[in-house]
This record gives structure tokens, sequence and C-alpha cells, in this order.
């Protein structure tokens, strides 16, 4: 991987604040605890902890957290309000490295309708926030929430204004998931072209997946210059969730040749990551999930595991032990080939003869037409038998 710093990808986890906003997420103050401590030793960068003013739980969680995580930076979200602000300093105070994040929505649609402001009033309110953050703390991420909704001319003054009043990272939030890949690089690449000193901040992608588009969008995010991804484990959070983070450090890993940028991420952590946060969220991981789901590293038809027991390169992009799996696996069912099931039975401790061997295949494949998914004890089962009648 390039040592190269300019293209190193800052991982913001926001597992615990943005992935617990999914309708019925929530999670105790010991299982965020659980969880910080996998993701700090996984080095993500940043782990956002909660939104200290939204309850005193969250603040007890962000205060925790940022009492004990050492090697990540732990950050509490704030809205554009002085009383937020003060309340997530107050709860990072005993943190080594700590970062306020706040917010306010810079798109036509939100000042009008929700924040009933005048563009103006945004301005004056980025000004006043920020400027109060760093008064509280050296390091404020300011987001631009709606940015993708946002006009271009309004969303660059906004972003300078947070980068005069001394935010050091800027995101540009697709918060309604709303951007294509193409839309979101180009309006990355735009405001870092069109807003004066925009070298003073880094910038971060934060993509909804309405459209399934989250990943795809970080990584074109990354493209037009963003060096921040903001994302959660299992790509959970608001309604169809954040881009998922196992994806991002993946996909970046694996097709270094065509993404020159890299990630600190341990990725041996991510299955125990994602198992954690479906355990502690009762959110399934679906089957066929990129990366982490059970089908992931799994094959089932024959020429696919013929090829696979040949050389696992044949039909895997990546190995299943850097995810920290122990191996793929090859799913015993009607599309299974001959190589596959000698393998199993050798697993299972058979050596059959010629013919002990093709009326067990023969068997299994009758097995297979009734039966989905071939379990050991169904092999055992069926050699067994055969065994004791032939
Ligand atoms: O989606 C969004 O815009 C957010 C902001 C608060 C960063 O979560
Ligand atoms: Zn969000």
């Amino acid at each position: 991987m390039s040592g190269n710093d300019a293209n190193r990808i800052r991982i913001f986890d926001t597992t615990l604040r943005d992935g617990e906003q999914s309708p019925g997420a929530s999670m105790t103050l010991e299982e965020k605890i659980r969880i910080a401590e996998v993701l700090e030793a996984m080095k993500v960068d940043i782990i956002e902890a909660g939104f200290a003013i939204a309850s005193n739980g969250d603040f007890e969680a962000v205060s925790k957290i940022a009492a004990q995580i050492k090697n990540s930076t732990v950050c509490s979200l704030a809205r554009a309000a002085t009383a937020d602000i003060d309340r997530a300093a107050e709860a990072l105070k005993s943190a080594k490295s700590s970062r306020i994040h706040t917010f306010i929505a810079t798109s036509p649609l939100h000042m009008r309708v929700k924040l009933q402001m005048e563009p103006s009033a945004v301005l004056e309110a980025i000004h006043r926030s920020v400027s109060h953050a760093r008064s509280r703390m050296g390091d404020v991420e300011w987001s631009a929430e709606d940015a993708t909704r946002s006009e271009i001319d309004f969303l660059c003054r906004a972003v300078e204004t947070a980068i005069k009043a001394g935010a050091s990272t800027i995101n540009l939030p697709d918060t309604v998931g709303y951007a294509t890949p193409a839309e979101y690089e180009r309006l990355v690449r735009t405001v870092i072209e069109r807003v004066p000193n925009s070298d003073k901040a880094i910038f971060s992608t934060h993509c909804h997946n309405d459209l399934g588009l989250a990943v795809a969008n970080s990584l074109a995010g990354v493209a037009g210059g963003a060096r921040q991804i903001e994302c959660t484990i299992n790509g959970i959070g608001e309604r169809a969730g954040n881009a998922a983070m196992e994806e991002i450090v993946m996909a970046l890993r694996t097709r270094h040749d065509v993404m020159p940028w890299h990630t600190n991420i341990e990725t041996t952590e991510i299955m125990r990551i994602s198992r954690l946060v479906s355990t502690v969220t009762g959110f399934a991981v679906q089957n066929n999930k990129a990366i982490v789901g059970a089908n992931a590293f799994a094959h089932e038809s024959g020429i696919h595991q013929d090829g696979v027991l040949k050389n696992a390169e044949t039909y895997e992009i990546m190995t299943p032990e850097s995810v920290g799996l122990n191996k793929s696996s090859l799913v015993m069912g009607k599309h299974s080939g001959r190589h596959a099931f000698a393998d199993k039975l050798r697993e299972l401790g058979y050596e059959l003869g010629d013919n002990a061997f093709q009326e067990c295949f023969r068997r299994f494949k009758e097995l297979g037409d009734r039966k989905k998914q071939i379990y050991d004890e169904d092999i055992v089962a069926l050699v067994d038998d055969e065994v004791a009648t032939s």
C-alpha cells in the first residue's frame, strides 16, 4: 500500500450516532463501549460516539467513550446552537483527542421549510457556531446538511464561512441519498476548487443509501478530492442507511490498482465488528451482503467449487482471512460437483472405493433435489447407510 499521505483516507465511523438513528437500533451504554473498543482496535480515525445534547444516555455514552478511547479521535454531533456545542464539549472533556461536529442545512428546501431561516441568517449561524466550537476545541468539523440539494454558489459561501471561522474538516453530506457518483464527484471537486483557502480543511463525504449508491458516491467523492469518509458498520443508519465501512475499506484495498487511496483500517477485524453490531442492534446482515454476508465467501455451484478447490482466486477477489474469516465455505447442495463432494468426504474422514463413492454421489444429488442445503450430518447419514447396506 502507498505510504503517500496525500492519498490517505480518514475513516470517520458514525455507527454509534447516525447508525443508532436506524429505526429500532438503539444500543445500551455497555454495548456502545464494546463497539467503540473494536472500532479503536481496527484503527478507525474518528469515532462519532453520539449526539451529546440529544439525551442523558447519549451524553453519558459520549463521555464514557471519550474517557476510555485513546487511539481514535472521539467526536460528538451538535446543531448550530451554543447549548449543543457546550454540551458536546462537556461530554468530550476527558478525551485524549476530540472533535466537535456541528452542522446546519444549506439547501433551499431545508432552510425555508425546516429552519425557516433566510440564507443570510444561515451564514451568520455558521460563523457563530463554528467560532464558538473553536473557542471550546481545536478540532471542529462543519457539515452542510443536504449539501447535494444546495445551490452551489450558496454552498461555496457557506463552506468559505465555516473555514474562516476555524473548521478544519468540511463535510458535504448527501443527506437523502439523492446524488449520483458523477454528480457527487463534481460537487466535491467544484467546492474545493472554488472556495478560497479550501486547502486549510479536509473535505469529507457522508452518503446515505436511499438509491443504493452510498458506497459508490463516497468513492466518487474521494476522486473529487475528499480525504475523509463517513460511514457505518453494515451500512446501518437513517432510512436505507449510510455507506458501509467494510465495503469502502475493502474496495479501496482490493482495487488499489485503479483507486490509489488507502485507509489505516485493520481489515481482519471486519467480521468481528459486523457480527457485534448485528447482535447488539438485532439487525440481521442479509446473506448476500458484500464482504460480511453469510454467502460472501460461500460457493455452491459445482463449477465454482471445483475452481475454488483448484485455486481460490478463480472466484474470490479477496481472501476470507483478510476480513477475519477462517476460510471460504463450499456449501453442499444440488449444484455441488464430484470434486467438492470428494473433498467434503475427506474432511469428514471417509475414504470410499470407487463404487461406493459413485453411489453416494448419486444419492447426494437425489437428496439435493429434495433439500435446499445439505449439512454434514446428512452426508454422514447417507454414507453410513451406504457402507452398512453395501
Ligand atoms: O445525513 C446528514 O446530513 C447527517 C449530518 C448531521 C452530518 O447525518
Ligand atoms: Zn447522515
